[in-house]
């Protein structure tokens, strides 16, 4: 089983750039607890800066993978194409992003990514990152709940 981690711009600072808003630790620290928790799952990490770099890897992953957890970074409040590429493809995507982003400057409120996702998670840290696993890795077996 596969399961990309597809991060956007400026997420590769993470751990380095406003620590009181996105913490302290980094996707390095995350890849290795997620490994040593699920060992039989395959991590794919990438990062970039470029949107049409991140629409050929939702492209890549995106018939193949288990699921996909994507946090676009500024692109999410911005890029209609990144919104197209996950309404194309047939992977699950969770949509996940450290801040809580509707706590912050209007404009975050706005995702052209989330329509198209199978779940969004915010505010967690990169603890969002293992929840998101968490929930692609049990496929959504939890019976649903009428409350
Ligand atoms: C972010 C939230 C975005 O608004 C911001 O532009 C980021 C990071 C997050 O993970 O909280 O770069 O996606």
């Amino acid at each position: 089983m596969t399961i990309l981690i597809l991060n956007g711009p400026n997420l590769n600072l993470t751990g380095i750039r406003e620590t009181s808003i996105y913490g302290v630790s980094t996707f390095g620290e995350l890849l290795r607890s997620l490994q040593s928790a699920y060992p039989d799952v395959e991590f794919v990490y990438y990062q970039s800066n470029i949107e049409g770099e991140l629409i050929d890897k939702l492209h890549e992953f995106g018939f193949s993978a288990a699921g996909i957890i994507f946090n676009a970074g500024a692109y999410s409040h911005t890029s209609v194409a990144l919104g197209d590429a996950v309404r194309a493809i047939k992977a699950p995507v969770i949509e996940v992003h450290l801040s809580n982003v509707f706590a912050r400057e209007s404009y975050r409120h706005v995702s052209h990514i989330s329509p198209w996702v199978k779940g969004y998670i915010c505010g967690f840290g990169l603890y969002g990152y293992m929840l998101a696993a968490e929930s692609l890795i049990r496929n959504f077996q939890l019976p649903p709940t009428n409350v």
